[in-house]
């Protein structure tokens, strides 16, 4: 309540989910998670923005790569809940667990979009139209580098990869990359890589937020998911 009377908005980068839910619950200003360790709800906009710019509105296919971390996490989310075609391939010791993967049937179900994950990646990447990639090993994973990026043997997306989606398929990533373990320097330096729109799209879709909130109309309420 001190803070929520020196600004009009609190944006927040934390670590833990529950630092967002803790500020949203006792502030009447609204929270915007900016990165926390389950969700990236800005990075997914921006993302929504750039594959909305390259392909139209149509409903295309959107495949995550990697593992399933707080930005594989809320692109699945947006995906889905805008309808479209969300797939995710990765590692069977980091993949979703069942409530999270009941959470995306669900949303199917509400929105119509359609939902498959599968480790192996030959069922999943063919006829994907965006292909994402994300660091193997995220905030706060550092001491678990070697053993983590062991796993991911077989995840890297390279020019194979990209050709198994199909040859107008286009490459996604959040940024910063790791250049040779999640992606090649052929794939993030392509023509068909978008992601310097994606990074520039950051700036943009979060003017968006800013101004949608701080319009004192609109912003009626906090909102702890976002
Ligand atoms: N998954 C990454 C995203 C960085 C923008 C991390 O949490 O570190």
């Amino acid at each position: 309540n001190n803070i929520a009377q020196w600004c009009d908005a609190i944006f927040a980068r934390v670590y833990d989910h529950r630092e967002i839910l803790k500020l949203a619950q006792y502030n009447k200003i609204p929270i915007i998670n900016a990165l926390c360790d389950q969700h990236h709800p800005m990075q997914a906009l921006a993302d929504f923005l750039t594959i909305q710019e390259s392909y139209g509105r149509q409903k295309c296919k959107i495949t995550f790569v990697g593992d399933a971390n707080n930005v594989a996490f809320s692109l699945l989310e947006m995906g889905l809940k805008l309808g479209y075609a969300m797939a995710f391939t990765g590692p069977g010791c980091y993949f979703w667990n069942d409530t999270q993967l009941h959470y995306f049937s669900d949303l199917v179900q509400k929105h119509g979009g359609s939902f498959g994950a599968d480790t192996n990646t030959a069922l999943i990447v063919p006829g994907s139209d965006f292909i994402y990639a994300d660091a193997f090993v995220s905030m706060g994973e550092e001491d678990d580098y070697d053993s983590k990026l062991s796993e991911f043997d077989g995840y890297q997306v390279n020019s194979e990869l990209m050709n198994l989606a199909g040859s107008s398929a286009k490459f996604l990533h959040c940024l910063p990359a790791h250049r040779g373990e999640e992606v090649t320097n052929e794939v993030i330096d392509a023509a068909y890589s978008l992601v310097y729109q994606q990074a520039n799209n950051r700036r943009v879709s979060a003017k968006g937020v800013f101004s949608y909130l701080l319009d004192n109309s609109k912003a009626t309420t906090t909102s702890p998911g976002l």
